[in-house]
């Protein structure tokens, strides 16, 4: 039979599976000598059993009677004992912790013989004894018997109301007293039963209460949005209980071994006098900060300082603690691994290995590309006067200044007259998207996280504010009037916040990030920030496998690219390269009629490409550039199939036959569902020329290069095939025009049809790169189109925990993984030597990383401003030792 609990002195903090955080953290401290006091701990498989048969698993309940024996031993008196009770906590703890989430009940084994007790022990203190009655009466009737808190704390209120009492702290113990008897009139109200009083029973239906928290709706929706595992189970702790509300010289407090915001070493934390722990914790009193414990009782200050030096050697990281002084006794309640900001994580990081405690390796799985992508956003000065005028959600992380606009088109206008504007709308739709790219920021005053706003802004790597509600937004009147009447109109400048959703009225200074400035080459490495990043960096950069390529479709992206650390370019895109004032030419070759006429547009674009290769080729002489053949169908390049039958309709006979031949062919273009037409390497084998031009200008800018003396090593990539025998063609007539040029280029493709990634093996036979373009592949393997679907409805897909996180934001393993897989495995098959990448997106996404690191690609390509994320991420995944854990 299975073990189902385990006293303090028999865990420790490898069993946290088994255990929960708390109790293997609290057996661990228990074992290193430090005061903790004595307890057990029930098993997380014994709440499973609960959660899955109905009932505690046979034995539970000896085990349990076993070890409150020993318990009552070890302390000399016995649970709610009446002359001098034994009390107990109990409290629940999941392998990860869940802040707030779930059930922790206090002062377990008073009733109303026992309360007298418990006075007299404490040198008749009646009114410590009463008040920690009615709190057990209160903790247990909410989180026990389900009965509303407001109940608890409307009668709490009353009666300080009637007493002329201003705190807690202003009541006498016979407020307490008759206060206990109006809080068990509540419970009897409420359930139709009395508090119970058999100190037994009151902990037996806590441990309960504790497992059915696990189903909680909070909890649920917590785990869904935290990616933590439905099946895990909490555990439940029985702690005995230490006071510190007895009086002024009792106290407790929460503590950092560092500060969790810097990274600094010192004191950090806060400490309540006279009061039990959940005083602090729900902030309903002011603390004081931790150091002035010192001048209050110097003993139990240097006791606790030693500690948390203690811990901190041994966790070899940042703990955060909680503890109670029982008139001048230390006790120590808990202990984990603290979280911390970005910026603390890279200090702490970094010092930890200057003293000693862990080495770089271990450094460097410390941290997270996450948190690297927040350091590397421009920030608002802190010391700024500017007024807030109201919240946000902070949708997509950054800092923008500019004047507001109500409108897209206006965005668009005032944007092209070089005005920095801030778009402000109700909701954005895609009708707006226009008006996003030319502003700095977006700001709307409905929908979450994932509304279209929050969805494109973060897409797009755009600053943006969702869900200002208190904001009235009319974009009729271009105005929005703010709480306490704050009007801002069209123009007036306002900033706004993406990473806390704070809107300002007025220009907020934005400070650069210094991160960046070191990226960029300018960094100032005696910043301690800047000199950590720099480390952990170098360190990652020579422990990872996976190279790193950069998105970029020209020379500048390309440039900052490879001051970001980019080894070569994955994806250079070429449609960006036809639109513009190059539209017409495409124009005129789509419309051409025979060979000549669209011999004639290809020969005029040629040049063009050419240079646009010439210079790419430039900015990343010496590494690879795969430049993916032209991709989307071509009716993007054309007008608007409604705009264009409106303005043929209303020139009725006037209208120009250019028009007219234009709107025939827009409507012949015309597809249902463009993602699955013509595009890709359908479209470069349906109109003749097309790619030719491209391979050609490729290998013409290419030879310039070299004759230059340069050095250009070119990448073809064929986007969209399903099947070899489109690859083939393709590749012949590619082969034959570099050969007549002179100029070697490997020729490859992308992998994003689920076909292509089944027959990778015949693939590989015409290919020497895949490059798996997860974007499509995803699109396609869940039959969804991310245009349509993001915006409608994800956000019900996220709340039904259906997935996680989104497939476009995070690769699907398990289903887009699985094609990856077959793919790299079955074209190794066929080619050793073939080259694998990724250039979806998700090459910047920290999880997608490491699992190109498991999977055996090459490199990841991803945004310039990605590069020095994923160079961070593939150094973890070569250094956890499964490569999968980035949490
Ligand atoms: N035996 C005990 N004696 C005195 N105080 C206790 C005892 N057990 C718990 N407390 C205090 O009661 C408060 C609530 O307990 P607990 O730590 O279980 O939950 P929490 O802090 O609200 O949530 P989390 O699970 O995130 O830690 C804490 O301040 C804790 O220090
Ligand atoms: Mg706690």
């Amino acid at each position: 039979m299975p073990k189902f609990v385990y006293g303090f002195t028999e865990g420790n903090r490898d069993l946290k599976d088994l255990l929960g955080g708390k109790g293997a953290n609290l057996a661990e401290m228990t074992n290193l000598g430090l005061p903790v006091p004595p307890g057990f701990t029930i098993t997380t498989e014994a709440c499973r059993h609960y959660l899955t048969a109905g009932a505690f698993p046979s034995g539970l309940e000896d085990e349990i009677d076993q070890h409150l024996r020993d318990l009552e031993h070890a302390m000399g008196r016995s649970l709610g004992q009446s002359d001098d009770p034994l009390l107990v906590s109990v409290r629940s703890g999941a392998k990860f912790s869940m802040p707030g989430m779930m059930e922790t009940v206090l002062n377990i084994g008073l009733n109303d013989e026992s309360v007298q007790g418990l006075a007299k022990q404490a040198g008749g203190n009646d009114r410590f004894a009463w008040d920690s009655y009615r709190r057990l009466i209160q903790m247990f009737g909410k989180t026990v018997l389900g009965i509303d808190g407001e109940h608890f704390e409307e009668a709490l209120d009353e009666l300080k109301a009637e007493c002329g009492a201003k705190g807690d702290l202003d009541l006498t113990a016979a407020d307490f007293r008759t206060l206990v008897g109006t809080f068990k009139d509540i419970v009897r109200e409420q359930t139709g039963q009395e508090f119970p009083s058999d100190p037994r029973e009151q902990m037996r239906l806590a441990v309960l209460a504790v497992f059915h928290s696990w189903n909680a709706p909070r909890a649920v929706l917590y785990r869904r949005q935290e990616r933590i595992p439905a099946d895990l189970g909490t555990a439940v702790n029985i702690v005995a209980m230490v006071f510190g509300n007895l009086g002024m010289e009792s106290g407790t407090g929460v503590a950092f071994t560092r500060d969790p915001g810097s990274g600094q070493q010192g004191v950090y934390g806060d400490y309540l006098q006279n009061a039990q722990g959940e005083d602090v914790v729900a902030g309903i009193r002011n603390t004081m900060p931790l150091q002035e414990l010192e001048r209050i009782d110097k003993a139990s200050y240097d006791e606790l300082m030693q500690i948390m030096e203690k811990l901190e050697n041994h966790y070899r990281d940042l703990c955060d603690i909680e503890f109670t002084i029982e008139r001048g006794k230390l006790w120590m309640l808990q202990t984990r691994v603290g979280k911390r900001t970005a910026a603390a994580a890279f200090r702490i990081a970094t010092q930890l290995v200057d003293q000693g405690l862990i080495n770089l390796d271990e450094a460097v799985t410390r941290v997270s590309g996450d948190q690297l992508a927040q350091l590397m956003f421009p920030r608002f000065d802190k010391a700024t006067d500017a007024t807030l005028i109201t919240k946000g959600m902070n949708a997509s992380p950054g800092a923008a200044v500019g004047r507001a606009v109500f409108s897209s088109d206006r965005a668009e206008e005032l944007a092209a007259r070089g005005e920095a504007v801030i778009l402000v709308r109700r909701e954005t739709n895609p009708d707006d998207l226009g008006g996003m790219i030319a502003a700095r920021g977006v700001l709307t005053s409905r929908g979450g996280k994932t509304s279209h706003a929050a969805v494109v802004a973060r897409g797009m790597g755009k600053t943006c504010v969702c869900g200002a509600e208190e904001l009235e937004v009319s974009t009729k009147e271009r105005r929005f009037t703010a709480p306490g009447g704050v009007v801002v109109e069209e123009g007036d400048v306002i900033s706004i916040d993406g990473s806390s959703g704070a809107v300002y009225l007025g220009e907020v200074p934005v400070v650069p990030s210094p991160v960046v400035e070191y990226f960029e080459g300018e960094g100032d490495l005696d910043d301690e920030l800047v000199r950590a990043v720099h480390r952990l960096m170098v360190h990652a950069d020579a422990s990872r496998r996976l190279a790193v390529r950069a998105n970029a479709d020209n020379a500048e992206d390309a440039a900052r690219a490879r001051r970001f650390g980019a080894e070569g370019i994955g994806l250079c895109r070429t449609e960006h390269m036809f639109l513009g004032d190059r539209r017409q030419l495409v124009e005129d070759l789509i419309l051409a009629t025979g060979d000549e006429e669209r011999e004639a547009a290809l020969s005029k674009l040629e040049p063009l490409q050419r240079a646009d290769y010439a210079e790419i080729f430039e900015a990343m002489d010496g590494l690879p550039v795969t430049i993916r053949l032209i991709d989307p169908p071509l009716h993007e390049f054309l007008p608007d199939l409604t705009e264009l039958s409106v303005k043929v309709a209303l020139a009725g006979d006037a209208a120009t036959a250019k028009d007219r031949t234009l709107l025939e062919c827009v409507k012949r273009l015309h597809e249902q569902n463009p993602m699955l037409g013509l595009r890709g390497v359908r479209l470069g084998l349906v109109v003749p020329g097309l790619f030719a031009m491209q391979v050609r200008a490729i290998a013409e800018a290419a030879r310039a290069r070299a004759e230059a003396g340069g050095d250009a090593r070119a990448e073809i990539m064929i986007p969209l095939v399903g099947a070899v025998q489109e690859l083939e063609l393709v590749r012949e007539e590619a082969e034959g025009i570099l050969a007549e040029i002179g100029v070697d280029a490997l020729i490859g493709t992308m992998i994003e049809v689920p076909r292509a990634a089944l027959t990778a093996g015949q693939i590989a036979e015409a290919a020497q790169f895949f490059s798996f373009g997860t974007n499509d592949l995803t699109q396609m393997t869940w039959g969804f189109s991310r245009d349509d679907v993001e915006a409608s409805f994800f956000s019900q897909y996220l709340d039904l925990g259906i997935f996680g996180v989104s497939p476009f934001e995070s690769l699907d393993r398990d289903g887009v993984g699985r094609l990856v897989r077959i793919a790299v495995e079955e074209g190794r098959k066929t080619r050793p030597d073939l080259k694998l990448g990724i250039c979806g997106e998700h090459g910047g996404d920290p999880e997608s990383v490491h699992f190109c690191h498991e999977a055996g690609l090459d490199y990841v390509s991803c945004s310039p401003f990605r590069i020095p994320v994923a160079r961070l991420e593939a150094g973890r995944a070569a250094l956890t030792s499964d490569g999968s854990d980035t949490r």
